[in-house]
């Protein structure tokens, strides 16, 4: 059984443990949750107690100890690239909770640092475990849709409405582009699923409604290599949304929230929907970390499109930091819509 650490006990970190543990027993026989990494001795204590983790502080010293044989990472997105090396330098397997790494740069001398340890590095994109999503997959490869033209998906949550200042997440190293680390990736890493290695990006993101100083809204267009369209757009101010679809010359298919798949042929009115039993894609995705881990099937995140990820979200941070001007829609004469830049529109 694969001996892990987990780093970082906020609301992710102990969702990753509860995936895998009940009452300190492991719930499968893949892996075990043994120790707990945490900022402040004492914190955690009654955490730690009822899932029977050891907490420790000092993340060096546990890496350098034959105690665990694996780290899950579920740290500010900063601390990730850092934690890796560490990891590796020890011979450690690392499951790294997304984004990856902050840069590609760093993303790219991660990846190369385990395959010269010789350990996994799993990211943790979970929902590349939705068999609603792998059955999207299967339908583009079986041709159901025909040929694909075009992709489009929105993540969204109200999360940043309730930032303050003092929270990692409201800090823009932490969060550029707005919702881009937090929940964009995910769409990314879904594209890139779906359709391949992205060729380039044109992004607008901006903030006009938090109290913190991050972007509320982010768009983006994209185009992969092999030509076709794609937009991605994440809202951190507005209520939660996942939808990805995939458009052909045969029909189109929209996965709606994790669990519902609507297929809509062409000469058909009306999508046809399939709703699937959820999954708990945290404990899939750790058991197949432990998999990889013991050589088994290879975590189905390839190290290539965690890297390329990253260098997708480090593009789509530079175009919206440096947008392009929009295409001028010229005024006809007299013929003015009337203007709505009044409540609700502007910030009050
Ligand atoms: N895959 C998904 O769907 C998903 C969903 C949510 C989050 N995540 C990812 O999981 C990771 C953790 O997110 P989270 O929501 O669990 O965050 P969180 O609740 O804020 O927890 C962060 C953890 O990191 C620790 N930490 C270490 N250094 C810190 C610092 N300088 N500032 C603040 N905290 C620090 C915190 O320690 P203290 O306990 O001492 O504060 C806490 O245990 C992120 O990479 C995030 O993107 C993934």
């Amino acid at each position: 059984m694969l001996r892990c650490a987990i780093v970082g006990l906020g609301r992710w970190g102990q969702l990753l443990v509860n995936s895998c543990m009940e009452r300190g027993e492991p719930k499968g026989n893949a892996l075990v949750f043994t120790h707990a990494v945490v900022r402040s001795a004492g914190k955690y204590d009654e955490y730690c107690s009822q899932q029977s983790l050891t907490a420790v502080t000092d993340y060096q010293r546990l890496v350098e100890s034959h105690d665990i044989d694996a780290v899950v990472l579920a740290t500010p997105h900063s601390q990730h690239f850092e934690q890796i090396i560490t990891a590796t330098a020890h011979n450690k397997h690392i499951f790294v909770e997304k984004p990856f790494t902050m840069g590609a740069e760093n993303a790219r001398n991660a990846a190369e640092s385990a395959q010269n340890a010789g350990v996994i590095i799993a990211v943790g994109h979970n929902r590349r475990f939705l068999p609603a999503l792998q059955e999207l997959r299967a339908m583009i490869d079986a041709g159901k849709l025909g040929t694909i033209t075009h992709m489009e998906g929105n993540f969204s949550g109200p999360f940043a409405l309730g930032y303050e200042s003092s929270m990692w997440r409201a800090n823009a190293d932490e969060s550029p582009a707005g919702g881009m680390t937090a929940m964009g990736i995910h769409i990314v890493d879904a594209l890139i699923y779906l359709g391949g290695p992205i060729a380039g990006v044109n992004a607008q993101s901006q903030g006009s409604v938090l109290d913190v100083d991050i972007d509320d809204t982010t768009s983006v267009l994209m185009r992969f290599e092999n030509g076709i369209s794609a937009y991605l757009s994440t809202l951190c101010a507005t209520a939660r949304q996942w939808r990805l679809q995939v458009f052909g010359t045969q029909g189109w298919a929209q996965l709606r929230d994790h669990h519902i798949l609507d297929f809509c042929p062409v000469g058909q009115q009306e999508a046809k929907t399939t709703t699937y039993a959820p999954v708990d894609i945290e404990r899939a995705e750790l058991e197949a970390f432990a998999g990889a881990c013991r050589g088994g099937k290879p975590y189905p995140v390839t190290l290539e499109e965690a890297v390329h990820g990253i260098a997708v979200q480090d593009s789509i941070i530079e175009s919206a930091a440096t947008p392009s001007p929009l295409y001028p829609v010229e005024r006809q004469g007299g013929f003015h819509p009337p203007s709505r830049s009044d409540r609700p529109f502007t910030k009050k």
